[in-house]
Protein backbone atom coordinates (compact mmCIF):
# COMPACT_ATOMS: atom_id res chain seq x y z
CA UNK A 1 0.00 0.00 0.00
CA UNK A 2 1.77 2.84 -0.72
CA UNK A 3 -1.67 5.54 -1.95
CA UNK A 4 -3.97 6.81 0.39
CA UNK A 5 -6.99 8.83 0.35
CA UNK A 6 -8.47 11.14 3.26
CA UNK A 7 -12.13 12.06 3.39
CA UNK A 8 -14.35 13.93 5.76
CA UNK A 9 -17.85 13.53 5.33
CA UNK A 10 -21.49 14.66 6.85
CA UNK A 11 -21.86 17.76 8.93
CA UNK A 12 -18.42 19.24 10.20
CA UNK A 13 -17.06 19.37 13.69
CA UNK A 14 -14.30 20.73 15.67
CA UNK A 15 -11.24 18.56 15.73
CA UNK A 16 -11.82 16.95 12.01
CA UNK A 17 -8.29 18.96 11.16
CA UNK A 18 -6.94 17.64 14.04
CA UNK A 19 -7.53 14.62 12.28
CA UNK A 20 -6.13 14.88 8.92
CA UNK A 21 -3.35 16.69 10.53
CA UNK A 22 -2.10 13.66 12.68
CA UNK A 23 -3.44 10.53 10.11
CA UNK A 24 -0.92 12.60 7.53
CA UNK A 25 1.85 13.21 9.57
CA UNK A 26 1.84 9.58 10.88
CA UNK A 27 1.39 8.19 7.64
CA UNK A 28 4.14 10.35 5.65
CA UNK A 29 6.58 9.60 9.00
CA UNK A 30 5.89 6.57 9.96
CA UNK A 31 4.94 4.54 7.08
CA UNK A 32 6.41 6.68 3.98
CA UNK A 33 3.24 6.71 2.35
CA UNK A 34 1.98 9.70 0.31
CA UNK A 35 -1.35 11.05 1.39
CA UNK A 36 -3.58 12.70 -0.62
CA UNK A 37 -7.22 15.04 0.38
CA UNK A 38 -10.13 14.22 -1.42
CA UNK A 39 -12.33 17.48 -1.44
CA UNK A 40 -16.16 17.99 0.15
CA UNK A 41 -16.92 14.12 1.21
CA UNK A 42 -16.15 12.23 -1.52
CA UNK A 43 -17.10 14.57 -4.66
CA UNK A 44 -13.80 15.92 -5.15
CA UNK A 45 -12.89 12.15 -6.57
CA UNK A 46 -15.13 13.72 -9.61
CA UNK A 47 -14.00 17.27 -9.66
CA UNK A 48 -10.83 18.50 -11.33
CA UNK A 49 -8.09 19.22 -8.23
CA UNK A 50 -10.67 17.13 -6.17
CA UNK A 51 -7.79 14.72 -4.60
CA UNK A 52 -4.95 16.34 -4.07
CA UNK A 53 -1.38 15.99 -1.77
CA UNK A 54 -1.72 16.65 1.60
CA UNK A 55 1.80 16.93 3.05
CA UNK A 56 3.22 18.34 6.09
CA UNK A 57 2.83 21.99 4.20
CA UNK A 58 -0.52 21.52 3.89
CA UNK A 59 -1.24 20.25 7.20
CA UNK A 60 0.92 22.77 9.02
CA UNK A 61 -1.20 25.24 11.38
CA UNK A 62 -4.13 23.17 11.13
CA UNK A 63 -4.37 21.54 14.53
CA UNK A 64 -6.77 24.47 16.35
CA UNK A 65 -8.76 25.34 13.35
CA UNK A 66 -12.62 24.15 13.47
CA UNK A 67 -14.05 23.23 9.92
CA UNK A 68 -12.77 20.91 7.58
CA UNK A 69 -9.43 21.88 5.18
CA UNK A 70 -10.88 19.20 3.05
CA UNK A 71 -14.32 20.49 3.10
CA UNK A 72 -17.86 18.29 3.41
CA UNK A 73 -20.49 17.02 1.93
CA UNK A 74 -23.60 16.43 3.93
CA UNK A 75 -26.77 16.46 1.32
CA UNK A 76 -27.33 12.67 2.08
CA UNK A 77 -26.22 9.18 0.65
CA UNK A 78 -23.50 10.09 -2.16
CA UNK A 79 -24.18 6.31 -3.85
CA UNK A 80 -27.75 7.47 -4.34
CA UNK A 81 -28.91 9.92 -6.99
CA UNK A 82 -32.43 11.01 -8.66
CA UNK A 83 -32.24 10.88 -12.67
CA UNK A 84 -35.36 11.38 -14.80
CA UNK A 85 -36.61 8.13 -16.59
CA UNK A 86 -38.74 8.18 -19.19
CA UNK A 87 -40.29 11.98 -17.98
CA UNK A 88 -40.27 10.12 -14.42
CA UNK A 89 -38.03 10.85 -11.40
CA UNK A 90 -35.77 7.60 -10.03
CA UNK A 91 -32.99 6.97 -7.32
CA UNK A 92 -30.22 5.65 -8.88
CA UNK A 93 -27.31 3.35 -6.93
CA UNK A 94 -23.98 4.82 -8.58
CA UNK A 95 -21.76 3.47 -6.01
CA UNK A 96 -19.83 1.32 -8.93
CA UNK A 97 -19.19 4.61 -10.06
CA UNK A 98 -17.49 5.98 -7.34
CA UNK A 99 -15.60 2.71 -7.17
CA UNK A 100 -14.22 3.53 -10.18
CA UNK A 101 -13.24 6.70 -9.56
CA UNK A 102 -11.08 5.41 -6.43
CA UNK A 103 -9.52 3.11 -8.77
CA UNK A 104 -8.60 5.13 -11.71
CA UNK A 105 -7.49 7.67 -9.24
CA UNK A 106 -5.15 5.17 -7.85
CA UNK A 107 -6.17 5.14 -4.28
CA UNK A 108 -4.93 2.54 -2.29
CA UNK A 109 -7.08 2.78 0.71
CA UNK A 110 -9.36 5.47 2.43
CA UNK A 111 -9.50 6.88 5.86
CA UNK A 112 -13.15 8.06 5.97
CA UNK A 113 -14.19 10.61 8.72
CA UNK A 114 -17.29 10.85 9.71
CA UNK A 115 -20.16 9.88 11.74
CA UNK A 116 -23.39 7.48 10.76
CA UNK A 117 -24.05 7.90 7.55
CA UNK A 118 -20.23 7.72 6.69
CA UNK A 119 -19.75 4.66 8.11
CA UNK A 120 -22.42 3.49 6.19
CA UNK A 121 -20.36 4.46 3.05
CA UNK A 122 -17.37 2.96 4.55
CA UNK A 123 -19.45 -0.31 5.01
CA UNK A 124 -20.32 -0.58 1.88
CA UNK A 125 -17.16 0.30 0.16
CA UNK A 126 -15.78 -2.39 2.20
CA UNK A 127 -18.51 -5.15 0.84
CA UNK A 128 -17.62 -4.00 -2.57
CA UNK A 129 -13.66 -4.53 -1.90
CA UNK A 130 -12.35 -1.61 -1.07
CA UNK A 131 -9.98 -1.06 1.78
CA UNK A 132 -11.61 1.57 4.21
CA UNK A 133 -10.35 2.81 7.68
CA UNK A 134 -12.94 5.14 9.83
CA UNK A 135 -12.85 8.07 12.74
CA UNK A 136 -15.87 8.48 14.30
CA UNK A 137 -16.90 12.27 14.59
CA UNK A 138 -19.91 13.78 15.50
CA UNK A 139 -20.78 16.38 17.91
CA UNK A 140 -23.86 14.54 18.55
CA UNK A 141 -21.65 11.02 20.58
CA UNK A 142 -24.12 8.89 18.97
CA UNK A 143 -21.48 6.12 17.33
CA UNK A 144 -21.76 2.76 18.77
CA UNK A 145 -18.81 0.95 19.87
CA UNK A 146 -16.93 3.78 20.74
CA UNK A 147 -17.10 6.36 24.59
CA UNK A 148 -16.47 9.27 22.76
CA UNK A 149 -16.62 10.75 19.45
CA UNK A 150 -14.70 13.96 18.85
CA UNK A 151 -16.76 17.12 18.35
CA UNK A 152 -18.76 16.18 21.43
CA UNK A 153 -16.70 17.69 24.17
CA UNK A 154 -16.00 20.70 22.46
CA UNK A 155 -20.01 21.15 22.00
CA UNK A 156 -20.90 20.59 25.64
CA UNK A 157 -18.28 22.93 26.24
CA UNK A 158 -19.97 25.78 24.13
CA UNK A 159 -23.65 24.64 25.30
CA UNK A 160 -22.46 25.06 28.48
CA UNK A 161 -21.21 28.29 28.59
CA UNK A 162 -24.90 28.67 26.77
CA UNK A 163 -26.29 28.00 29.80
CA UNK A 164 -23.92 30.09 32.20
CA UNK A 165 -25.16 33.20 30.00
CA UNK A 166 -28.72 32.48 29.83
CA UNK A 167 -28.63 31.71 33.61
CA UNK A 168 -27.86 35.59 34.70
CA UNK A 169 -30.49 36.97 32.19
CA UNK A 170 -32.93 34.41 33.61
CA UNK A 171 -32.58 35.64 36.91
CA UNK A 172 -32.89 39.39 36.10
CA UNK A 173 -35.78 38.67 34.35
CA UNK A 174 -37.54 35.74 36.35
CA UNK A 175 -37.88 34.18 33.75
CA UNK A 176 -37.96 30.26 32.36
CA UNK A 177 -34.91 29.96 29.92
CA UNK A 178 -34.86 27.06 27.61
CA UNK A 179 -32.02 26.15 25.49
CA UNK A 180 -32.58 23.66 22.32
CA UNK A 181 -29.48 21.67 21.65
CA UNK A 182 -28.25 19.29 18.58
CA UNK A 183 -27.99 15.65 19.22
CA UNK A 184 -30.45 14.25 16.72
CA UNK A 185 -31.66 11.41 18.39
CA UNK A 186 -29.09 11.15 21.43
CA UNK A 187 -29.69 13.71 24.52
CA UNK A 188 -25.45 13.50 25.39
CA UNK A 189 -25.40 17.71 24.27
CA UNK A 190 -28.56 18.69 26.03
CA UNK A 191 -27.50 16.28 29.16
CA UNK A 192 -24.02 16.81 29.69
CA UNK A 193 -24.21 20.57 29.23
CA UNK A 194 -27.26 21.10 31.24
CA UNK A 195 -26.10 19.02 34.00
CA UNK A 196 -22.19 21.02 33.52
CA UNK A 197 -24.24 23.96 33.54
CA UNK A 198 -26.83 23.45 36.02
CA UNK A 199 -30.02 23.53 34.57
CA UNK A 200 -33.65 22.84 36.38
CA UNK A 201 -34.94 20.85 33.63
CA UNK A 202 -33.36 18.52 30.77
CA UNK A 203 -35.54 16.99 28.22
CA UNK A 204 -34.00 14.25 25.94
CA UNK A 205 -35.34 12.09 23.06
CA UNK A 206 -34.16 8.89 25.50
CA UNK A 207 -37.27 10.03 28.18
CA UNK A 208 -40.33 10.75 26.60
CA UNK A 209 -41.75 13.70 28.65
CA UNK A 210 -44.99 15.13 30.17
CA UNK A 211 -45.49 18.59 29.67
CA UNK A 212 -47.07 18.74 32.88
CA UNK A 213 -44.13 17.29 34.65
CA UNK A 214 -41.95 19.94 33.63
CA UNK A 215 -44.72 22.25 34.34
CA UNK A 216 -45.04 21.25 37.86
CA UNK A 217 -40.53 21.46 38.46
CA UNK A 218 -40.55 25.02 37.31
CA UNK A 219 -44.02 25.77 39.65
CA UNK A 220 -42.57 24.19 42.62
CA UNK A 221 -39.45 26.06 41.78
CA UNK A 222 -41.62 29.86 42.00
CA UNK A 223 -43.27 28.66 45.11
CA UNK A 224 -39.55 27.84 46.97
CA UNK A 225 -38.27 31.59 46.34
CA UNK A 226 -36.69 30.39 42.70
CA UNK A 227 -38.49 32.51 40.21
CA UNK A 228 -36.31 31.51 36.93
CA UNK A 229 -35.64 28.07 35.59
CA UNK A 230 -33.15 26.87 32.90
CA UNK A 231 -34.69 24.10 30.77
CA UNK A 232 -31.91 22.54 28.57
CA UNK A 233 -33.35 20.38 25.36
CA UNK A 234 -32.26 17.90 23.10
CA UNK A 235 -33.84 18.89 19.77
CA UNK A 236 -34.49 15.16 19.22
CA UNK A 237 -36.74 15.42 22.55
CA UNK A 238 -40.84 14.41 21.92
CA UNK A 239 -43.72 14.32 24.38
CA UNK A 240 -44.80 10.69 25.66
CA UNK A 241 -46.77 9.44 23.06
CA UNK A 242 -46.03 12.70 20.99
CA UNK A 243 -44.12 13.28 17.74
CA UNK A 244 -40.44 15.08 17.65
CA UNK A 245 -40.57 18.48 15.75
CA UNK A 246 -38.97 18.70 12.15
CA UNK A 247 -37.62 21.73 10.52
CA UNK A 248 -37.48 19.26 7.47
CA UNK A 249 -38.88 15.79 5.96
CA UNK A 250 -36.60 13.03 5.30
CA UNK A 251 -36.83 11.57 1.64
CA UNK A 252 -34.64 9.07 -0.56
CA UNK A 253 -31.72 10.76 -0.54
CA UNK A 254 -31.78 12.97 2.53
CA UNK A 255 -32.02 12.28 6.40
CA UNK A 256 -34.26 14.45 8.36
CA UNK A 257 -33.49 17.48 10.27
CA UNK A 258 -35.19 18.09 13.31
CA UNK A 259 -35.74 21.48 15.10
CA UNK A 260 -38.78 23.49 16.99
CA UNK A 261 -39.53 21.51 19.88
CA UNK A 262 -37.84 23.99 22.18
CA UNK A 263 -40.48 26.47 20.73
CA UNK A 264 -43.51 23.91 21.36
CA UNK A 265 -42.52 23.52 25.72
CA UNK A 266 -42.04 27.59 25.84
CA UNK A 267 -45.47 28.28 24.43
CA UNK A 268 -46.67 25.48 27.10
CA UNK A 269 -44.86 26.95 29.88
CA UNK A 270 -46.06 30.14 29.01
CA UNK A 271 -49.26 29.51 28.08
CA UNK A 272 -50.30 27.07 31.28
CA UNK A 273 -47.54 27.09 33.80
CA UNK A 274 -48.10 30.87 33.80
CA UNK A 275 -44.25 31.98 33.45
CA UNK A 276 -42.57 34.07 31.38
CA UNK A 277 -40.26 31.98 28.71
CA UNK A 278 -38.14 32.90 26.12
CA UNK A 279 -36.38 30.01 23.33
CA UNK A 280 -32.59 29.96 22.15
CA UNK A 281 -31.65 27.60 19.43
CA UNK A 282 -27.50 27.36 19.73
CA UNK A 283 -27.78 25.52 16.29
CA UNK A 284 -24.72 25.10 14.44
CA UNK A 285 -22.57 27.58 17.37
CA UNK A 286 -21.94 24.25 18.89
CA UNK A 287 -20.52 22.78 15.89
CA UNK A 288 -17.95 26.29 14.78
CA UNK A 289 -15.00 27.11 16.10
CA UNK A 290 -11.49 25.62 17.37
CA UNK A 291 -11.68 22.28 19.16
CA UNK A 292 -11.27 22.05 22.85
CA UNK A 293 -8.04 20.52 24.62
CA UNK A 294 -9.75 17.11 25.02
CA UNK A 295 -10.85 16.97 21.46
CA UNK A 296 -7.86 17.79 20.03
CA UNK A 297 -5.91 15.10 22.00
CA UNK A 298 -8.67 12.36 21.25
CA UNK A 299 -8.60 13.80 17.20
CA UNK A 300 -5.26 13.38 17.11
CA UNK A 301 -4.80 9.53 18.59
CA UNK A 302 -7.69 8.69 16.77
CA UNK A 303 -5.76 10.05 13.43
CA UNK A 304 -2.85 8.21 14.51
CA UNK A 305 -4.39 5.40 15.07
CA UNK A 306 -6.04 4.94 11.88
CA UNK A 307 -2.48 4.75 10.19
CA UNK A 308 -1.37 2.23 12.34
CA UNK A 309 -5.18 0.18 11.64
CA UNK A 310 -4.22 0.67 8.12
CA UNK A 311 -0.96 -0.47 8.25
CA UNK A 312 -1.47 -3.78 10.06
CA UNK A 313 -3.87 -4.43 7.32
CA UNK A 314 -7.32 -3.84 9.89
CA UNK A 315 -9.77 -2.63 6.75
CA UNK A 316 -13.22 -2.69 7.59
CA UNK A 317 -12.75 -1.06 10.96
CA UNK A 318 -13.18 2.44 13.33
CA UNK A 319 -10.83 3.28 15.80
CA UNK A 320 -12.65 3.85 19.06
CA UNK A 321 -11.58 4.85 22.36
CA UNK A 322 -12.91 2.38 24.56
CA UNK A 323 -12.17 3.57 28.77
CA UNK A 324 -8.71 4.53 28.35
CA UNK A 325 -7.47 2.67 25.68
CA UNK A 326 -7.72 3.48 21.78
CA UNK A 327 -9.06 -0.05 19.69
CA UNK A 328 -10.89 -0.73 16.96
CA UNK A 329 -14.35 -2.19 15.88
CA UNK A 330 -15.91 -3.62 12.80
CA UNK A 331 -17.56 -0.48 11.02
CA UNK A 332 -20.59 -2.62 11.18
CA UNK A 333 -20.48 -3.23 14.79
CA UNK A 334 -20.71 0.37 15.37
CA UNK A 335 -23.20 0.97 12.75
CA UNK A 336 -25.66 -1.91 14.55
CA UNK A 337 -25.74 -0.07 17.47
CA UNK A 338 -26.06 3.19 18.12
CA UNK A 339 -25.11 4.73 21.10
CA UNK A 340 -27.99 6.23 23.26
CA UNK A 341 -27.81 7.94 26.72
CA UNK A 342 -28.13 4.90 29.13
CA UNK A 343 -31.70 6.20 31.59
CA UNK A 344 -30.30 4.08 33.96
CA UNK A 345 -26.78 5.08 34.22
CA UNK A 346 -25.01 6.97 36.63
CA UNK A 347 -25.33 10.50 35.22
CA UNK A 348 -29.05 10.18 34.79
CA UNK A 349 -28.70 8.67 38.35
CA UNK A 350 -26.57 12.12 39.45
CA UNK A 351 -28.86 14.43 37.87
CA UNK A 352 -32.06 12.85 39.12
CA UNK A 353 -30.42 12.94 42.76
CA UNK A 354 -29.57 16.74 42.61
CA UNK A 355 -33.38 17.71 42.14
CA UNK A 356 -32.92 18.17 38.28
CA UNK A 357 -36.30 16.90 36.32
CA UNK A 358 -36.41 14.69 33.03
CA UNK A 359 -40.04 15.12 32.54
CA UNK A 360 -41.28 12.01 33.28
CA UNK A 361 -41.65 12.57 37.13
CA UNK A 362 -44.84 11.71 38.69
O1 LIG B 1 -25.09 15.26 13.39
C1 LIG B 1 -24.61 16.53 13.71
C2 LIG B 1 -25.70 17.55 13.65
O2 LIG B 1 -25.16 18.81 14.03
C3 LIG B 1 -26.95 17.22 14.46
O3 LIG B 1 -26.77 17.45 15.83
C4 LIG B 1 -27.98 18.10 13.81
O4 LIG B 1 -29.27 17.59 13.97
C5 LIG B 1 -27.57 18.05 12.35
O5 LIG B 1 -26.21 17.69 12.33
C6 LIG B 1 -27.76 19.35 11.63
O6 LIG B 1 -27.47 19.14 10.30
P1 LIG B 1 -27.24 20.31 9.25
O7 LIG B 1 -25.89 20.90 9.53
O8 LIG B 1 -27.29 19.61 7.94
O9 LIG B 1 -28.33 21.30 9.45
Amino acid sequence: MRRIGISTGGGDAPGLNAVIRAACKTAINDFGYEVYGIRNGLDGLFESGGVFPLTHSEVRGILPQGGTILGSASRGNPFLRKVKKNGKEVVEDVTEEYIERIKLVGLDALLLIGGDGTLAIASELTKRGIDVVSVPKTIDNDVGGTDYTFGFDTAVNIATEAIDRLHTTAESHHRVMILELMGRDAGFIALHAGLAGGADVILIPEIPFSFEAVCRKIQRRIARGSKFSIVSIAEGSHPVGGQKVYKRAEDELYVARLGGIGQVVGKFIESICGAETRVTVLGHIQRGGTPTAFDRWLATNYGSEAIRLMARGRFGRMVALQGQRFTSVKIEEALASPKRVDVKGDTLQTARALGIAFGDEA
